[in-house]
Formats: structure tokens, sequence, C-alpha cells
């Protein structure tokens, strides 16, 4: 296993491209499904959950290659309709295939995705949405098996406006028979490139960016090219990576409207803001002002940030309170940054960060992928050195993200951690 060595201290300075999104990029891949032929997507990482997406769909019978910013699938030899256990348990997004697998062949056998990290993940809506789409689904063995003859339109009112599921109902909708409303609907970015590339494909949707959906099925959707949108998360944290090391970053081929809940919070939070259509810079000198934060849906404070926010306001000069509504229990960093020396209380799913002067560099582990960027930042920020472990899940969302860093003026690498 690999891990990272950072010397904390060095300002980050200069400028850093932003790679296309992985939330986004995920059920783009597997919407491919949808379609006989060849699908191409421009603007991917070839990052390890992507690697792991395309692996799903080669066990299906797709042909779905991964190259240095882009790719390809074609599903002329599509024959499986098992998402088996082994994959689906390294990567939730995995139940992206559902929508597509039942529309496609009328049926879906998917291992259940369980839990993760910081806590249960439910799938209840996504079987739902299919269910009021006419499928017939059961759940046996640590499988979902949802059989359709014909998927038909339907009213779906969501008790919350999950990603997934409204990715995975889209999908699946898409090629329905008759209309389909999807009400309360998520309003991510990731759900709106997702509706871009099915409308290319020949898809009828409404609504798009709102959170009512219109679908009007249709009875052929046709293969096409798509551009993948620039990775928000990513970009929020070379942002806060800047504010952290008191550094002063432009983020070039980012998309700063997908980013403002964030934006917003370093500008309170004492940085400095310059914006235009696809850049962004942020740069600190003064200190770093305590700023509470709750983290939303889409537009609001991204949970995918909520551990790069507390690394930020380990260093701030006062008290501030981060209150995570998504993931209740998201809070596996909280006790890592506690050995560079954070001063958190955790009390239910809010979290005290007292600001301290400084923290001090110490071995850590990381837990997931956004608690492991965070590590990396309060490490960029500390003094001394600070060894992260269990990197891998890092790379399941950061392509190289050392690189970047380095690039920046960071002094970080990586290291066999025997
Ligand atoms: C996506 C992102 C993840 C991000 C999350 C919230 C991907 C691959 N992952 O995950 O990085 O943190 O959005 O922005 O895009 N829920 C249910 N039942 C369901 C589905 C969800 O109760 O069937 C609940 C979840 O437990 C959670 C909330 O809804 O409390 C949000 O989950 P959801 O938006 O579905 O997240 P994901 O799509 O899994």
């Amino acid at each position: 296993m690999d891990k990272f060595v950072i010397t904390g201290g060095n300002k980050l300075c200069g400028e850093v491209t932003v790679g296309g999104a992985k939330n986004a990029a995920l059920p783009l891949i597997t919407a491919s499904l949808l379609v006989r032929g060849q699908s191409r997507i421009f603007n991917v990482q070839p990052l390890t959950d992507i690697r792991t997406i395309c692996r799903l769909l080669n066990i299906l019978g797709a042909e779905c290659s991964v190259g240095d910013d882009m790719v390809i699938v074609d599903t002329s030899g599509l024959k499986n309709y098992e998402a088996p256990y082994k994959l689906v348990k390294t990567m939730r997004a995995s139940i992206y295939v559902l929508g597509p697998l039942l529309a496609h062949f009328g049926r879906a056998r998917i291992s259940l995705p369980g839990g993760c990290a910081w806590g249960p993940r439910p799938v209840n809506l996504h079987i739902e949405g299919m269910r009021k789409l006419g499928a017939e689904v059961a759940l046996e063995g640590g499988y979902i098996i949802a059989r359709a003859r014909r998927l038909r339109g339907a009213n779906i009112d969501l008790d919350f406006p999950s990603v997934g599921a409204t990715g995975n109902i889209l999908m699946a909708a898409v090629a329905a028979k008759g209309e389909t409303v999807i009400n309360n609907a998520a309003r991510e970015p990731d759900i709106s490139a997702l509706a871009e590339f099915l409308q290319k494909m020949g898809a009828r949707i409404e609504g798009i960016g709102t959170s009512t959906l219109h679908i009007q099925g249709v009875d052929e959707l046709h293969s096409c090219d798509f551009n993948n949108i620039p990775d928000r998360i990513e970009a929020g944290t070379f942002m806060v990576a800047s504010a952290i090391t008191a550094g002063d970053v432009k983020l070039n081929h980012c998309r700063p409207d997908h980013c403002q809940a964030a934006l917003q919070k370093l500008q309170i939070a004492g940085c400095d803001i310059e914006q235009g259509v696809d850049w962004v810079r942020v740069r600190r000198d003064g200190d770093i002002q305590p700023v509470n934060v709750t983290t939303e849906v889409y537009p609001g404070y991204p949970t995918d940030l909520q551990a790069q926010w507390i690394a930020l306001m380990s260093l701030a000069k006062g008290t501030s309170w981060v209150i995570e509504t998504i993931y209740k229990d998201r809070f596996t960093h909280v006790a890592e940054l506690a050995r560079l020396g954070a001063e958190i209380t955790m009390k239910d799913s809010t979290a005290m960060v007292k600001g301290v002067g400084k923290l001090k560099g110490a071995p850590v582990m990381s837990t997931d992928i956004r608690a492991s960027a965070s590590l990396i930042l309060a490490g960029l920020a500390a003094e001394g050195r600070t060894d992260v472990t269990r990197i891998y899940h890092i790379d399941r969302g950061y392509y190289r993200i050392e690189d970047k860093l380095v690039q920046l003026g960071a002094d970080i690498h990586r290291e066999r951690d025997e």
C-alpha cells in the first residue's frame, strides 16, 4: 500500500487544471448501456472508481476502455444483467447500472451496495422508483432482483432528493412507455450533465436543473459523444488548499458557478476570490475567520467538502460549527485531524471546531475519499512531517493529486508503506 509523506508549511501558489467530475462521469458511463454501439465520453480522469465502473461494464459484456482523458463504451456485445458482489462492494455507485439494465434487458440483478465507512447508505429510493415504473423488485441473497416487461411512465415523488436515485430513475424513465415526472429530484450538476447526455441520445426531458423533471419515454435512443463537466469537489478541495496554506491558486478549466456555496464561505473566511466563466483564483493573506457550515443538497454547501472545511476551520481564529445533514455519521476524519492537534468536539452530527494556532505533523490514516483529502490539506498546513496512509481511498476520487500539489509548490510525495 502507498502513503503520502508531506512536509507542511509551503504556501501553495500558481495554476492548476481541474479534471472531469468523477460523480458525473459514473452515471454517464452507465447511461451508455441504454444504446447499441459506441459512446465516447470526454474529460474523464482515469481514477480508480472510473476503472471499477468500466470493469463492471466489461463483465456485462460491453467493451469499456479508459484513456488518459476519455472513456469509450461499446455495447455491441452486452449480454449480462448481473452486477456481482465483488465489484459492487468496492464502489456503491455500481448501483447506477440498475436503471439502464432494466431499460435494456427488462432484467437486472445487482448486489446490494451495503454501507460504507461513514454509516448506512440505503438504496430504498432507487428500488421504490423502479417499482413505480412498473418493475417487480425482490431482495434475495444480498441481491436486488428486478424485472419488467416494459417500463411505464409514472409520477414519482422522492422523499429526499437523492442524487443516485434521481439518476437511476431518469435512466430508466427515458426508455419507459409514456410520461414520467420526478418530483423533488436532485439538482446537482451531475444530474443535469446526465440529463443532457440522455437528451443528446434522443431522450425527451424537460426541467433540467430544477427539482421537477418531466420525461417522455422514447422507443429508441442512439449512441453519441459527450463532454463531461469539471469536478466541483476537486475544485473545492484545491480552493481550500490555497486557503489553508495562505496561498494564491488559480484553478483553470472549472465551473465556478457549480461551486458558489463553497466560494461564499471561503470569502467570509477571509479569502480574496476572483472568478471568470471557467476559472477562479483563491488567495488568502490575513487570518482564517471562523465560519459555520451546514451541509445541504445542491446548491447548498456539499457534504463532499465537509471534511476539508473542518481541516480549514481547525486553523481559524475562533470557534466554528460544522453541521452534517446528508450523512449524519460522516466524521471519520475528526479523530485523525485530532492527531495533528486539531481541537474538535462532536455532538450528534455537529462538529465544534476550536481554531488552534498551529497543527503539528503526525502519522494519520485515510478512511474515505474526502476524509483523506482533509488530512492532506491539514498536513500541508501543519508544521513538520505528516504521513497519510491508506491513500488508495484518495486515488478513487483524485487523479495523482500529489503531482498537482507539487506543481503548486507543496512538499508531498508517494512512498510505499512498509
Ligand atoms: C452522491 C455522491 C456522493 C455524495 C452524495 C451526496 C456519487 C457517486 N456519489 O452519492 O459523493 O456524498 O451524492 O451529495 O455521485 N438515501 C436514502 N435512500 C436512497 C438513497 C439515498 O435514504 O435510496 C439518503 C442517503 O442515505 C443520504 C441522502 O439520501 O442520507 C443522500 O444520498 P444520495 O444523494 O443518494 O447520495 P449518493 O447518490 O449515494
